[in-house]
């Protein structure tokens, strides 16, 4: 008996070590083929980039850039405080997405002016109560760079309000559907709001919470694909914040499948993911994409309980395995997804294989076409072909670009967040062009090394250390892009950041 007992430890051991020599194995051969990301991860790149460089400002007609600040609003429920109004206010700071609509010819900005002391992806998650905002600016109409607080009718009393990724579907020419990722105190949500536009402004109107386990668990950002229907990116598992064991026993059997159900089960910590689990998720790839179709007949229920935000949805998992998932849109065609993939340093082109996709089965996305950038890629926005240039049949962005905004470094983000100088931004384009032409971007940031994806070119927009000066805008740890090119749309360009005092505002960006 002793001896069977004996061996079978033995045995049992062997096999442990074996799985665990395979898994140091594995991690040791992703963080070698992954160098160039590790190198953003632990390399501070300061040094490399200039103070400040939009596309452009050497030239004749340089675009004039400015923050974009909007004014102080009382708001009992905000985290800053100002004396001058003795009051609680809204502010335009951490803002981390931006989104031009060009039905509509507004930009929406998403803020958590709070969101140092409730930061469920960094930490610290320890005052969830206060609530960000969302602020609009009708930027063809004028030359303000001030955007104004958008007022929201109905949202219940008893909630947070953290927003991060945002989107608009515009619904006619005076009227949108807006949707924000909120890292609610209690679980991530997408708030549904509506829009219209009145004579003192925008207006919106709380329509619903949505929360499911797969849908939104670890949401970061939102694509409408009609009033109804959204794709949202969901980063990884592990979060500052404790959820409630239910919905992460659901998401983890939703998402991995049920011997991982079983695992977490018998390994939790309180409930919570082993913190080991943190350090390793984004080498891994425990990010994913789900698409949520919902009713928006449901009642505004009091009382915050995350069941009643299932109430009329379904969730399908979409794709899994990427390597923290961030900013996400269809292609206008709607025949390619677009989603940031943070820990991978790159943009992923996944071609969509149904002609009409429900969503609904396997197999609805092909291949993913890797479109690496010289940052950790964070929201994503696309751009209309310029100049009726000619389009390449082959070409599967259909003369469209991606931008994407990002963190060249980590390390200088997590110096950042303890008060050690500003955390750089970046934002590039990308588009299809067998010729490949060199980025513009000046020398050195422009030798960070990384080579475009075959036909590809990546082309730099902003480029900067993030250290405001008062007459020299900037931006730091950039996150969020939108541009309006077009001369009706006066070359407007914004970039928000995570941890940003400002957004950016440049306007005259015409090419
Ligand atoms: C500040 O950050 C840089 C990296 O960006 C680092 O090299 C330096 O040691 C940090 N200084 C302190 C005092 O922590
Ligand atoms: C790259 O571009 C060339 C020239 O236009 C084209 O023949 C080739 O098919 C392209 N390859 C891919 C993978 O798109």
């Amino acid at each position: 008996m002793g001896r069977a007992l004996q061996r079978f430890l033995s045995q049992s051991g062997i096999a442990l070590i074996s799985t665990f020599a395979a898994i140091i194995a594995y991690l040791a051969l992703e963080v070698y083929s992954r160098r160039r990301v590790t190198h953003m991860l632990s390399h501070s790149v300061r040094p490399a980039l200039p103070p400040f460089w939009v596309r452009g400002m050497d030239g004749e007609n340089a675009p004039q850039c400015m923050a974009m600040r909007g004014d102080p609003t009382p708001d009992p429920k905000a985290f800053p405080y100002s004396d001058e109004l003795a009051s609680r206010v809204q502010i335009t700071k951490f803002c981390e997405d931006v989104k031009i609509d060009t039905t509509l010819d507004v930009a929406l900005l998403a803020c958590d002016p709070g969101r140092a002391e409730w930061d469920i992806v960094f930490g610290p998650a320890k005052s969830p109560e206060y609530r960000g905002a969302l602020w609009f600016l009708d930027y063809q109409a004028s030359n303000s760079p001030t955007p104004q607080l958008l007022p929201i009718d109905d949202f219940p009393d008893d909630r947070s309000f953290h927003p991060l990724g945002i989107n608009v579907h515009a619904t006619s020419q005076d009227t949108a559907r807006i949707f924000v990722v909120n890292n609610a105190a209690v679980v991530s949500t997408i708030e549904v709001f509506d829009m219209d536009r009145t004579d003192d402004g925008w207006r919106g109107r709380f329509v619903r919470t949505i929360f499911t386990p797969v849908g939104t668990y670890g949401a970061d950002a939102v694509w409408p694909i009609d009033a109804n229907r959204i794709l949202v990116s969901n980063m990884h598992v592990y979060f500052h914040r404790v959820s409630p064991y239910d919905a992460t026993v659901e998401m983890v059997r939703g998402v991995f499948g049920s011997w991982a159900a079983r695992w977490f089960e018998r390994n939790h910590v309180d409930g919570q993911f082993p913190s080991y689990v943190s350090f390793s998720e984004d080498l891994i790839g425990s990010g994913w994409v789900s698409h949520i179709a919902f009713d928006d007949e449901i009642a505004a229920h009091d009382g915050y309980d995350w069941r009643a935000a299932e109430a009329g949805t379904e969730t399908e998992l979409v794709v899994s395995g990427i390597k923290f998932a961030n900013g996400i849109q269809l292609t206008p065609d709607k025949k390619h997804l677009v989603l940031g993939e943070t820990g991978m340093a790159a943009v992923l082109l996944y071609p969509v294989l149904s002609e009409n996709p429900t969503w609904e089965r396997a197999e609805r996305l092909g291949k993913a076409l890797v479109l690496p950038v010289p940052f950790l890629a964070d929201n994503v926005f696309l751009t209309p072909p310029q100049n009726d240039a000619d389009v390449l049949p082959e070409d599967p962005l259909q003369g469209y670009s991606i931008l994407t905004a990002g963190h060249p470094s980590a390390l200088d983000m997590e110096e950042s967040l303890k008060g050690n100088g500003t955390a750089p931004s970046w934002v590039v384009q990308i588009y299809y062009d067998p010729a490949q032409p060199k980025d513009q971007a000046p020398a050195p940031a422009n030798e960070l090394g990384f080579t475009p994806a075959h036909n590809f070119t990546v082309q730099s927009l902003l480029i900067t250390k993030g250290a405001n000066t008062p007459d020299a805008p900037s931006v730091a740890s950039s996150s969020g892009v939108s541009w309006d090119p077009t001369y009706r749309g006066r070359g407007t360009f914004m970039v928000a950041g995570l941890y940003s005092d400002d957004p950016l505002i440049c306007r005259g960006m015409h090419t």
